[in-house]
Formats: C-alpha cells, structure tokens, sequence
C-alpha cells in the first residue's frame, strides 16, 4: 500500500484527522517538546521513535516538537517512501531516518542504523497495533526502548460497538486484533511497567474505504489514543 498511502482521498482525511489531533494534544501527551524558546546552540534533544510509522504521519505532525526521528516499519516499501519524504523535505539522515524492522517477532529484528535506537523520549504506534499478532510483546519492547520518564503513545481504533470483536475474513490477512477497549489497553501498558495511563477518545470519526468486488465499502470508526510514561529511574 506504500504507494497510494499518502494519495487515497480517505487516507488523506484520515492522516489530517490524526495530524490535528496529536498537535491539539501536545500538553496531554505531556513531553518536554522542542519550542520557540529552545536555542540549537542549547542542545536540547527530543527523540521520537515512530514505530510501524508507514510514509511518517506521526514523524511529520512531531517534526517541528522534537530534535531526531526515527522511523521503523516492517514494510520496506514504507521505509523507502518515509525516506523519500524527509530527503524532499531537505532533512539530513543524522536527524530523521526509517529503517526495517520487527520489534514483535522473536528475536526482534531491526536493521542497522547509525542513529540511537533505545532511550527515547517517546514512541508512538499509529493505526498500527492492530496489526501486530502480539500486542502486549509489543508494547513491552516499545516500553524497553523509552528513557525513564519517557512516553508511549498508541492510536488505534475501538472495537466496534455491537461486535464482537472477531475479525472479518476478507481483512484477516493483515488485521489481527479488530480493535481495543481502555481496559485492554490499560492492561497492556500497565503490563509493560508504564505508568500514569490515559486514553482520549477522538470525537471526529474516521472513515475507511476498501474496495471489494468492485464496489467501495465505508465503514466508520472510532479512534482512541492512549498513553502511559516509563516511571523515572
Ligand atoms: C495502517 S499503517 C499506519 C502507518 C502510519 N503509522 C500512519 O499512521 O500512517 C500500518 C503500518 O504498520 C506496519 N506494520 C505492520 N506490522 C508491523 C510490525 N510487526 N512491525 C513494524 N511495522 C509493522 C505496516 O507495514 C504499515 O506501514
């Protein structure tokens, strides 16, 4: 999907729906980001891991909040066009990078890179979770990569009211949890350690589209996002 995720109209909505979001809640998500005030010559570093970061939604609504980036995504496809992004947006490697990788298999697996990849000030994992077939493994690897007092934030969607929370055939191949409640993702943070949880629901809805047999289908959907911060050391 690399090549149309930044082109297809809902993901379009989508990804503008996410980007207002995060930057409305900046203070709620509650990093020491990077401001006006800050002066490179204080060197001040902010770093964010973009974790399953597709073509960097998240890195590119952080951009100007934070000092370096790193993205990670399973899909090298994603990795090229994220890469692709920052380069035509003239930033050098040293400060924004993708690489492969999967933090959720066993053994993790992430491909080289010259940038940190551990103590980071926050990682998110945007409309990425569902994906992943273990979800609490995740969140402990990502919850192992934050610095004392670091942030993890997750933005997915909730399961549907009237559901039961089974996932539909025809997206069975990629979709592997169809949705989260707060207790299941207040269970996953405190699992990891993570403390001081909250979850934010998004008033807006999300709209999806999925073409099948010819036909679009729209389905609508609810997105949360959670958070919970690595107690300081
Ligand atoms: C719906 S996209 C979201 C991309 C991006 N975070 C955004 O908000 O636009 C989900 C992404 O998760 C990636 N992904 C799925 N499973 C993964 C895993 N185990 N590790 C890393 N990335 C994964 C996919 O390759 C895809 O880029």
């Amino acid at each position: 999907m690399a090549a149309e995720y930044d082109l297809k109209p809902a993901f379009v909505k989508m990804n503008a729906q996410v980007t207002q979001a995060i930057r409305d809640r900046l203070e709620w998500i509650g990093v020491d980001w990077i401001s006006d005030e800050d002066k490179p010559e204080d060197g001040k570093e902010i770093r964010l891991l973009d974790y399953a970061a597709g073509t960097g939604v998240v890195s590119r609504a952080l951009g100007p909040y934070v000092t370096h980036t790193l993205g990670v995504d399973i899909s090298p496809g994603m990795v090229n066009k994220f890469n692709e992004h920052a380069r035509k947006a003239g930033l050098d490697p040293s400060r924004i990078h993708a690489i492969e990788g999967d933090l959720c298999s066993d053994p993790p697996t992430v491909s080289f890179t010259e940038m940190p990849s551990t103590n980071f000030d926050i990682a998110v994992v945007c409309a990425g979770f569902h994906h992943f077939n273990d979800t609490e493994l995740a969140t402990k690897r990502l919850a192992e990569r934050l610095k004392p007092g670091g942030v993890l934030l997750i933005m997915d969607f909730l399961t549907p009211s009237g559901e039961d929370g089974k996932v539909p055939d025809e997206v069975k191949h990629m979709v592997k949890v169809f949705g989260f409640d707060e207790p299941t993702m207040r269970r996953l943070f405190e699992g990891a350690g993570l403390v001081d949880f909250d979850l934010w629901i998004m008033p807006e809805k999300v709209v999806l589209e999925r073409e099948k047999d010819g036909e679009m289908m729209r389905r609508e959907i609810t997105v949360f996002f959670a958070k919970g911060r690595k107690p300081a050391a």
